[in-house]
């Protein structure tokens, strides 16, 4: 299976609840939970489900609403140390 199949197997559905399953343990989480936007859990969610949907050959909803991911410059923003990589 090549990237661009990926979303015809999974579906919207189907990377809705792996987001979904991963955001869930964020405010619990000691480590991740102070890196999120606080007030915005739900944009962040929403916006790693559209990207991950586009980036595996579904809807290109994340490219409509926030242009070319430049996820490298998105990041820079965020102390992210070994321990967050790794968690
Ligand atoms: C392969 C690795 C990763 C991918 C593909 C990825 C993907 C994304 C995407 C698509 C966004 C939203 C960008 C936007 O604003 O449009 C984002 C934001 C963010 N990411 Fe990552 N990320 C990765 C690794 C990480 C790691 C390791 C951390 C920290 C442990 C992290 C923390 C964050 C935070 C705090 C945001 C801001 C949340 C928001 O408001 O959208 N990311 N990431």
């Amino acid at each position: 299976m090549t990237e661009s199949e990926v979303y015809a197997a999974v579906g919207g559905e189907g990377f809705t609840r792996l987001v979904a399953a991963f955001y869930r343990q964020v405010p619990g989480d000691p480590i991740l939970h102070p890196l999120y936007p606080a007030d915005d859990l739900e944009g962040a969610e929403q916006r790693l489900r559209d990207f991950l949907i586009y980036r595996f050959g579904g809807p290109e909803t994340y490219i409509e609403q926030r242009g070319h991911p430049r996820l490298r410059m998105r990041h820079i923003p965020f102390a992210i140390g070994q321990a967050a990589r790794d968690r």
